[in-house]
């Protein structure tokens, strides 16, 4: 290395101006050009003189050639994982039978280190653990540095294509989108999951859900939707089960029951049909999930109270190890296993009364049950909780009372059903389990940033 040290090199000036270019731009390589990246390494490998680093700066990857007195610089010689670097040199598509990103090589002729990255027992492989079910949590300890990896990185990239193809398809629908507050005086899905807090000596609670904003906004606007995040005091630690969520959701105006589900058809392969169309979004799904195929339409319509008859035919217990009956809460792991024998798209409607929110509509021909909708989908389950609102004063008012909930702080709520009611609906979606569907992710807590759930605030 002492010898190594004494290498020095230099910026042709005589060789023609490099082209500063982010990693993933294509670029003619006929006649090669000369170009400037800059990336961190993410793979580097030496064979007998040469040394070939692979590149990352997010809009990419390059393979990167050093060779000659370049490979055996100090810097070189020394060159760690996650190193951010400047590279110069000439960008050549690859030899026939030779894999690379994009099939193209930079030959190096100039590199200066930006950030050295540490080697030895700090170096980033030994901090951030291999994959693996046993290591989750210290991964998700190291999840500032684990995020780096490719798999990843992709699932977060979907993430955003998929938020983006939402607003564009929103866009599309007309619908307007409004910012509702996450600091609120009231519960919208159960006192059980609430956040409370202090705030200016007054009880408040992290919102739980947009929907009675929403519900606020339609007067004005006709239909809207909002991507915010919710909060839901989660005990319990199952695979799709966030503290923190982003929450997309929408309100439509003067529509049916039967119009809510056909619109959540067409949003959802809205989404996905612009999601596809990308094409980088589309090979990273691809990656994920090789066997992705688009729902076809119209999904499965399935009553509650067909599915706990179906429930019983294939022998699925309730919780208690009973046969399911009418009431019954159909569990997460019930849910599931039916929505993997039926492997495809399911809307299940009609839940009762009883284990379903104080606002939702209850059907005009069976009041024992309300205009709800689940949607589930194959390897989560429920991606979508929707109904139609229950839009009568005196109705509403009873409501209240019934679940024990104080109308009070509820007046803004309930002068909707005076100021010109209107049968109206909406949706809540989980951006994460719709994720881990479309993506094939095992949990949620892998299409977030960083996660949090119960037990869980760090980094
Ligand atoms: O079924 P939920 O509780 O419905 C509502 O909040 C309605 N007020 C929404 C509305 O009509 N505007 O939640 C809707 C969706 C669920 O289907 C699920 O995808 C997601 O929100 N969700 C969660 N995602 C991650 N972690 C949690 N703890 C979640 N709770 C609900």
């Amino acid at each position: 290395l002492e010898e190594a040290k004494k290498i020095v090199i230099k910026d042709d000036a005589s060789l023609p101006a490099a082209k500063k270019i982010p990693l993933g731009e294509k670029i003619d390589l006929e006649p090669a050009p000369r170009v400037q990246v800059v990336g961190r390494v993410t793979r580097q490998a030496k064979q007998s003189k040469l040394l070939f680093i692979t590149l990352r700066d997010g809009t990419g990857y390059m393979q990167c050639l050093l060779a000659g007195d370049l490979a055996n610089t100090y810097h070189a010689q020394t060159l760690t994982l996650e190193t951010s670097i400047m590279i110069k040199g000439q960008l050549r598509a690859v030899e026939k039978g030779k894999t690379a990103p994009m099939n193209r090589e930079l030959q190096a002729d100039y590199f200066e280190i930006i950030g050295k990255a540490p080697g030895g027992d700090d170096a980033i492989t030994n901090r951030v653990p291999p994959a693996g079910a046993e290591n989750a949590q210290a991964r998700l300890d190291m999840r500032h540095l684990a995020m780096r990896d490719e798999e990843i990185s992709n699932v977060l990239y979907v993430r955003q294509a998929v938020e983006h193809a939402f607003s564009t398809k929103y866009w599309d629908l007309d619908f307007v989108k409004v910012s509702p507050p996450a600091l609120v005086q009231t519960q919208v899905e159960g006192g059980s999951t609430l956040f409370e807090f202090d705030y200016y000596n007054e009880k408040a609670y992290l919102t739980q859900s947009s929907q009675l904003y929403l519900e606020t906004a339609i007067p004005s606007f006709g239909n809207v939707y909002c991507i915010e995040k919710s909060f839901r005091a989660e005990k319990s630690l199952t695979r799709r089960h966030l503290s923190e969520y982003t929450h997309i959701e929408g309100e439509l105006d003067f529509i049916t029951f039967d119009d809510l589900l056909t619109h959540l058809e067409d949003l959802m392969c809205g989404v996905l049909e612009i999601v596809l169309a990308h094409p980088r979004t589309a090979a990273m799904i691809k990656k994920l999930n090789p066997d992705f195929t688009m729902p076809v339409r119209p999904f499965k319509r399935m009553k509650y109270t067909d599915a706990i008859d179906w429930l019983n035919a294939h022998d699925i217990k309730n919780e208690n190890d009973q046969p399911h009956a009418f009431g019954d809460d159909i569990a997460e792991a019930a849910e599931r296993r039916m929505t993997d024998i039926l492997n495809v798209p399911i809307f299940l409607t009609h839940f009762p009364t009883e284990i379903k929110a104080f606002y939702m509509q209850k059907d005009p021909t069976d009041p024992r049950v309300t205009e709800s909708v689940d949607c589930l989908m194959p390897g989560v389950g429920e991606i979508i909780g929707g109904s139609m609102r229950m839009d009568d004063y005196a109705e509403l008012m009873e409501a209240y009372q019934k679940n024990g909930i104080p109308s009070e702080p509820y007046y803004w709520y309930t002068d909707l059903r005076r100021y010109g009611t209107s049968p109206h609906g909406g949706y809540g979606l989980g951006l994460e389990r719709f994720l881990a569907w479309l993506c094939k992710q095992h949990t949620v807590r892998d299409t977030c940033l960083f996660p949090r759930y119960m037990g869980r605030c760090k980094p």
